[in-house]
Formats: structure tokens, sequence, C-alpha cells
């Protein structure tokens, strides 16, 4: 594989950004049991830095959702995973994502998640891919807008590489 990353955004934007998207979160659930729920796998990085933010109480659950197998465009199936133990009754859910692309997984994971009565469901993404004919997605909290093209890094692989990268990056095939 000769593909080349390149930088977009850097780890100290994403650091500042995840800082503000926790004041929001914060300021909105005050007092309310919230759950953030993390869909795995490439959510963990930001989660894990937005946790660390917020100083309010709440709880952490996961789910697993995937639609992009080994290749870098959307195959349109999306598998929910892991979902049976989560217990969202009457919580406060915010559902945590790296990247909304055509919207198709977080939409069936809202409509999942809505089975179970939640008192109220928002998505919180860290970036929003700009696509033609994405399905529409209400982000409450949404880190960056990014053009379309595959990114990686902060928890983002192609083909499970890449995850480790601190900022994000474009990944430009090999030949061009
Ligand atoms: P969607 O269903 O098309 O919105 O795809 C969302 C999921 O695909 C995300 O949770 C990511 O795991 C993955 N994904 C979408 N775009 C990218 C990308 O540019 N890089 C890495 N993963 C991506
Ligand atoms: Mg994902």
């Amino acid at each position: 594989m000769s593909e080349r990353l390149a930088p977009l955004i850097s780890a100290r934007r994403i650091g500042r950004r995840v800082a503000e998207l926790a004041r929001q979160i914060e300021a909105d659930h005050c007092g309310a049991p919230l759950t953030l729920v993390v869909v795995l796998k490439g959510a963990t990085v930001f989660a894990a830095d937005l946790m660390r933010q917020i100083a309010i109480p709440f709880v952490i659950d996961f789910v697993r959702a995937s639609s992009y197998r080994d290749r870098t465009r959307s195959s349109g199936t999306v598998l929910i995973r892991d979902q049976s133990g989560l217990d969202v009754r009457g919580h406060r859910v915010i559902l945590v994502e790296d990247i909304v692309d055509t919207g198709l997984t977080i939409a069936s994971m809202i409509a999942e998640l809505r089975k179970l009565e939640p008192a109220s469901l928002d998505v919180c993404a860290l970036l929003h891919k700009r696509v033609a004919g994405a399905t529409a997605v209400d982000i409450r909290y949404k880190g960056f807008d990014v053009p379309d093209v595959f990114v990686v890094g902060y928890g983002m692989d192609y083909a499970e590489r890449y995850r480790n990268l601190s900022g994000i990056s474009r990944l430009v095939p090999a030949g061009r």
C-alpha cells in the first residue's frame, strides 16, 4: 500500500473543540441522568478525551455498528451489535460518533436506541462529512465539518490502520 496522508485537523485544534463540546454538554444536561453511548470502534479516542472534559456525572456504554468493512466507501449496510445490555430508559442519551458520512449508521442507531425509551436522544459527532444525497441527521454537538474525502486518525481507520494518529489526516490514494 502506498497511500499517503495529508494533515487536515491538528491534535491541538481537536483538543480545543472537544473542550468546547464538553462545556455545551454540561450546560445542557445539568441535573438529569446522562448516558454517553459510544459507537465502537472509531469513536473511542474522541470519547476518551470528551469524557475527561465533562465535569458532570454520567454513565458510559458502548454499541458497535459497522458499514464500511475494509473499503473507503459506505457499503450501505449497517450492522448494530452489542446493544442488548444497554439500559437507558429515562436517561438523557448522547450518541458519541466519530464521523457522520452518509448518515446511515447514525440514523440506524437512533432508530434502535429510541426503542429503549430514553428521555432524550442527541448526537455528538466529531466530524460531519458533507456528502451529496446524505440522510439528514441533526447533530446537536458537532466538532467539525469536513469535505467529502476519506479521513483517518484520532480513532478513525482505513482497514484498521491509523487509529493511533493524534490528529486527523486525509488519506490520499496511491498515485494521486
Ligand atoms: P455513514 O453510515 O456513511 O454515515 O458512515 C459512518 C461510519 O463510517 C462512521 O462511523 C465511520 O466509522 C465510517 N466512516 C465514514 N467516513 C469515514 C472516513 O472518512 N474515514 C474513516 N471512517 C469513516
Ligand atoms: Mg464509526
